[in-house]
């Protein structure tokens, strides 16, 4: 008879010396597969003579046994081991405080613009848009500015080319002129861009925004002017009153044209728009110059109308209270934290927590 003790002691030892559990899967196999050596015992239990069949049938049922349940241990020896390792590395720790979530701010002349742009949408005009980089016949010619005027002085005017052909444009202007060509009258539009001039200190920078106004159609006159303008200022700096001063003054591209000043006074340090007795420049204006509209096609004798070019900069600079315009382009991400706007559509359980 198989001296079953001897068995028991080979496979045992073989089995403390199986590392993983992939080789474990084998010799579980070797064991109780097809072919395995337990199986190969039990085939013989036909071949065995009758008395000895009940004992050698217990004896390898027990090993059977036995055997059994030290694989399963093993089996399970390995699982706790992998779980463990997964537990370790995929350890999440709860206790970690968030990870900061910063918002972007809104820079408070992107924010005037939005402001501005709907104001005006309000009351019919549509927005338009030019390049920065101009050609000299819509940001000079075309709105009447002859060849010596001094606004084409090198000075002022960031040239392109040596023939003057090319330049950053000056003001917002030549849209109205873009605008015009484009299509027909009655217009009605706003455009919100980028200007530039050789200049720089405090409150001028040689980049800088403006926001152009244009409306042409049959019967306008300054009184349409005055009363948009009175709606834009009330509007914008959210009051009720406002003292508007028009002063006369001179654009080659308007006739009468007129500088419009908005009372202010100076309480507790900070400014107050819209009353008391001093003046403070916001705008040009005036009514669009006949010859203006011969250069786009349009006959001055049927439409005329009026046109304005508001400083963006010096709106936000106002509205709420920053001194120093050359801030504004500076890129100081402190600066804008602290002066710019939060975005609309952010939800509050999303806010950027401070830096
Ligand atoms: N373009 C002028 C400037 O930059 C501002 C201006 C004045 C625009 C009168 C106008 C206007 O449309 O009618 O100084």
């Amino acid at each position: 008879m198989e001296n079953f003790d001897q068995i028991e002691l080979d496979i045992l030892n073989k089995l403390k010396n199986i590392n993983d559990r992939s080789s474990l899967d084998l010799f579980k196999t070797e064991v109780f597969g097809k072919k395995g050596s337990i199986t190969e015992l039990f085939k013989k239990i036909v071949s065995l003579d009758q008395n000895k069949k009940k004992d050698y049938a217990a004896k390898l049922n027990e090993l059977k046994q036995k055997v059994e349940k030290t694989i399963k241990t093993r089996f399970i020896e390995f699982d706790q081991v992998e779980i463990n390792k997964k537990l370790k590395s995929e350890k999440i720790d709860v206790t970690l405080p968030g990870r900061a979530f910063f918002s972007g701010k809104i820079h408070p002349v992107s924010q005037v613009i939005d402001e501005v742009t709907s104001i005006f949408s309000e009351i019919g005009f549509s927005v338009e848009e030019g390049p920065d980089v101009e050609n000299e016949y819509y940001n000079f010619s075309a709105l009447n500015t002859p060849k010596n005027h001094p606004a084409r002085d090198m000075h002022d005017t960031f040239y392109l080319d040596h023939s003057k052909e090319l330049l950053l444009r000056t003001h917002t202007s030549p849209v109205q002129i873009r605008t015009m060509l484009n299509s027909k009258p009655p217009f009605k539009i706003i455009a919100p861009g980028r200007t530039y001039r050789c200049d720089s200190d405090q409150t001028h920078a040689p980049m800088f925004h403006q926001l152009e106004g244009l409306h042409i159609d049959k019967n306008i006159n300054m009184g349409h002017l005055k009363g948009c303008l009175y709606y834009f200022v009330k509007k914008f700096f959210e009051i009720d009153k406002v003292k508007i001063r028009f002063r006369p003054s001179h654009f080659p591209f308007t006739e009468p044209s007129a500088e419009v000043d908005i009372g202010y006074r100076i309480q507790d340090g900070k400014i107050k728009i819209g009353e008391g007795d001093k003046w403070l420049e916001i705008l040009g204006c005036g009514m669009v110059h006949p010859k203006v509209l011969k250069n786009v096609k349009v006959n001055p004798k049927e439409y005329q109308g009026y046109a304005f070019g508001v400083g963006i900069d010096r709106l936000a600079m106002l509205k709420y209270g920053i001194n120093d315009l050359r801030a504004f382009f500076e890129s100081d991400i402190r600066w804008l934290e602290f002066y710019g706007f939060d975005p609309l559509d952010v939800p509050t359980n999303y806010r950027g927590l401070s830096r």
